[in-house]
């Protein structure tokens, strides 16, 4: 009598234990799924090419190189600031770090490319996303 009082007490808490660690296990079994968010939208016309449209506000630029869109985040990877745009690039105005249009590093301190910004189209707009 003793022993199946404690075979189920046994069984028990197994089962608890399972059910509380069910979701912590899932945690790391499925996968995240990155909500991203839309920062801007525009109309792809609208984008010169071989140019830039600047959005200082949204420290975004949104960049057409022959048929290729992207969007740079012009955050300055060394400490912060927000890059300004030249005819070559971007420029910090605080340590004087020079990105290419790409954004990729001419000349430090900043030692990261600009954040490339993820783009969708979605008819005749292009909408860049976080
Ligand atoms: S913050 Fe841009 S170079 Fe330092």
């Amino acid at each position: 009598m003793e022993t199946t009082h404690k075979g189920r007490r046994k069984l028990i808490k197994i089962l608890i234990l399972s059910v509380i660690s069910l979701p912590l296990i899932g945690r790391f079994l499925i996968p995240r799924i990155k909500h991203r968010k839309v920062l801007l939208r525009i109309k792809k016309a609208g984008v010169p090419g071989g140019g830039a449209l600047i959005f200082g506000q949204k420290k975004i630029a949104v960049i057409k190189e022959n048929k290729d869109v992207y969007a740079l985040n012009l955050t300055c990877t060394h400490l912060g600031c927000t890059v300004n745009a030249t005819t070559k690039g971007f420029a910090c105005p605080c340590h004087g770090s020079v990105f290419t249009t790409r954004g990729d590093v001419v000349k430090g301190p900043a030692d990261r490319p600009l954040k490339k910004l993820a783009i969708e189209e979605q008819g005749d707009d292009v909408l860049i996303m976080s």
